[in-house]
């Protein structure tokens, strides 16, 4: 099984947003994380379509865009114009989600599908065939920096038994308070890919960090 780490953007400086770019660029990391929030699915205002073609610029690496915004549906294609390679809605905001995860498709990236914590594995079993991808939440959505609910653990083992049946190329990713300290559990339990903003972008030196998390 291949381990990824995606650095979330969100705790980038947003003032150096080419050099912390970049240094993703040149590290282990292997996808770029970036948080769309829009006040309204989330109490939190990020960035979008202009902030993210300016990440596009500074390098070649996989965008992973992570939507946490109602109505996923009418913005999809403009992010996949703006350079995404994988677009990740939220299963709780979408209308018609099998319809959202082929526009995705059609628009040219790969269709991913993310779960809050209240949200269990099985909402998403219709799902699963239509997919690449799913994110399972590890915290509330909103906000960098917050505790690791252990929880997403047992969720990414039963997605992986899950998707056996059902997807068996899917990519389980997972987002919220890791670290070297959680990771190497969640890549054993069926993980490809983590997300990682504060433990990357608070390390002293967070190219370090990326290895560690990837060796953990
Ligand atoms: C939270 C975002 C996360 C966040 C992760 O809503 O989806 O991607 O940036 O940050 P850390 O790793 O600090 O929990
Ligand atoms: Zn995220």
């Amino acid at each position: 099984m291949q381990r990824i780490v995606a650095p979330s953007m969100l705790s980038a400086d947003f003032g150096h947003l080419e050099r912390d770019t970049r240094m993703i660029d040149r590290s282990a990391a292997r996808w770029v994380h970036i948080d769309v929030m829009d006040g309204v699915f989330v109490p939190n205002i990020s960035f979008g379509f202009p902030v993210l073609k300016a990440i596009r610029k500074a390098t070649a690496k996989c965008l992973d865009v992570h939507l946490m915004i109602v109505r996923p549906e009418r913005y999809v294609e403009r992010f996949v114009e703006a350079g995404a390679d994988i677009v990740t809605f939220h299963l709780e905001a979408a209308a018609d989600p099998r319809a959202c995860a082929a526009l995705i498709r059609r628009a040219g990236a790969r269709p991913g599908v993310s779960i809050k914590p209240a949200t269990p594995v099985g909402a998403l079993r219709e799902l699963l065939p239509e997919v690449d991808l799913v994110l399972v939440m590890s915290v509330e959505p909103g906000f960098g920096g917050q505790q690791f609910m252990p929880a997403a653990l047992d969720k990414v083992r039963e997605l992986r038994a899950l998707a056996a049946g059902l997807r068996p190329e899917l990519l389980i990713e997972v987002d919220g308070g890791i670290s070297s300290r959680n990771a190497g559990a969640l890549y054993e339990a069926g993980a490809d890919a983590l997300v990682a903003g504060n433990a990357v972008f608070g390390a002293a030196n967070p190219e370090d960090e990326i290895l560690n998390i990837l060796n953990s």
